[in-house]
């Protein structure tokens, strides 16, 4: 196969506790051809020392010479107009993956508007003063599919937002389709997992099933076992759909990318914030971007159960006790004492393995959002036959989950008992 003469430079911001850091081992592989000429990541964190948890790879990524990271404040706009300035004798970046955003359902609406919404503004208007040939958004799982009976949502269906959290992600995308020639594609992910990600609830549902294992005691699900779908996507897929949408949209742009996948991204939110919120669009604005969903099969609790990481005797569930309660209905109190019975229990792991582990990113407590009910079920056909992305790990199974295990056994951050 013929090399193209340049290869696209390529600029991550953000995403370095969640999706970005599988995306740059993509771009500039350990062993292989690097897709790019130059990639820079830019995020709040420092990486050496570490400030956020990074997994054993990424260092061997960062030491590459076509990686360079640099830790920066992104909400302040002149830091993000040096971010796109590239290194001497470099070409300007090409592509620009936008992995920002808050993630922990515990912060104010103010935060989110400061850290989600803002911020991503202002790299998308910087992005469109640069004339970035594709800038893509990565949208995490924060919505509701719930209301309809319909087993799978296509990209037309109106989807609603959860939480303050979901509503700001939603307000997020709008105010970045409103940004004109603003060569933007969304990839509207499911539930995150894979090697190195501690973040989102499938780690936390992991460490939990591995907890009953242990103590050989049938979970008592928050979930109904099997009934509520929960799209999941592996990291490695959240980075090869990325890749392959910016490919998708650099020759096209943005009008033309609209006409053939342009989605209406509708209003969710309080008519009053357009005032308060600078660069909120109007609610009653039309507002269409490219939008594709990337998610595999369902998963369910059941499906991590199938696999018992400590033992040879399969974890039960306990469906006689099957509680199904939204974050509304699920009292605070009712989080506590299912956090203390699951902590302790990892705790117990923890400093019983052989060897003992002193420092985890993992942890077994779970917040008021992973523990009550979500169903996110998004069809995911269009990215296949618009951009031609076929997934990787398109299932969520023993197989998948066992690699992440392992990986992080061979990091020292998952108790050994052999
Ligand atoms: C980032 O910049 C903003 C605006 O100047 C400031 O309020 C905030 O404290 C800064 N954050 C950090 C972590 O320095
Ligand atoms: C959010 O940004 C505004 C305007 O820059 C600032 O006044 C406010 O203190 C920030 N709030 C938080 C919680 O970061």
């Amino acid at each position: 196969m013929s090399e193209p003469a340049t290869k696209p430079n390529a600029l991550i911001f953000g995403g370095l506790n969640t999706c970005s850091r599988a995306l740059a081992a993509l771009l500039v592989p350990l062993d292989g051809e690097p897709l790019v000429s130059h990639l820079r990541i830019v995020d709040k964190f420092s990486v050496a020392p570490a400030t956020t948890y990074i997994g054993a790879e990424f260092p061997k990524v960062l030491a590459k010479p076509e990686v360079e990271y640099k830790q920066a404040n992104l909400t302040v706009a002149a830091t993000v107009a040096s971010s796109f300035d590239p290194p001497e004798g470099k070409a300007p970046y090409d592509y620009v993956f936008d992995f920002t955003g808050e993630v922990r359902h515990d912060r104010t609406e103010m935060i989110q508007i400061n850290t989600t919404c803002n911020l991503a503004r202002l790299i998308g208007l910087e992005a469109a003063k640069r004339k970035t040939k594709a800038y893509v958004r990565v949208q995490q799982p924060f919505y509701d599919t719930s209301a309809s009976s319909k087993a799978t949502h296509t990209e037309k269906e109106d989807v609603k937002p959860v939480d303050t959290l979901g509503t700001w992600w939603h307000e997020t995308l709008r105010m970045l389709a409103a940004i004109e020639n603003l060569n933007l594609v969304i990839l509207r992910i499911g539930f995150a997992y894979g090697p190195y990600t501690n973040f989102g609830i499938v780690a936390s549902g992991i460490t939990v099933a591995s907890v009953y294992g242990y103590l050989k005691k049938p979970m008592k699900s928050m979930w109904s076992p099997g009934k509520n779908p929960n799209n999941t996507i592996h990291i490695d897929d959240v980075a090869g759909a990325s890749w392959a949408c910016a490919e998708w949209m650099a020759p096209l742009g943005r009008a033309a990318a609209n006409s053939l996948a342009g989605e209406e991204l509708i209003f969710h939110n309080d008519k009053k914030k357009v005032k308060e919120v600078e660069g909120m669009p109007p609610h009653d604005q039309k507002l269409v971007a490219p939008l594709f969903n990337l998610v595999s099969i369902y998963f369910s609790i059941r499906s991590l159960l199938s696999f018992n990481i400590n033992n040879p005797t399969t974890t039960k569930v306990d469906e006689s006790n099957s509680t199904l309660l939204s974050i509304g209905q699920l009292m605070d109190d009712h989080v506590e004492d299912i956090n203390e019975h699951h902590v302790s229990g990892w705790t117990e792991m923890i400093t019983t393995s052989k060897p003992a582990i002193p420092n985890t990113p993992l942890s077994a407590y779970m917040d008021k959002f992973a523990l009550s009910k979500h169903v996110v079920a998004f069809n995911n056909a269009k990215i296949k036959e618009v951009v031609g992305y076929k997934l990787t790990k398109p299932q969520f199974n023993h197989e998948t989950i066992k690699e992440v295990v392992d990986k992080w056994k061979a990091e020292g951050t998952w108790p050994i008992f052999e």
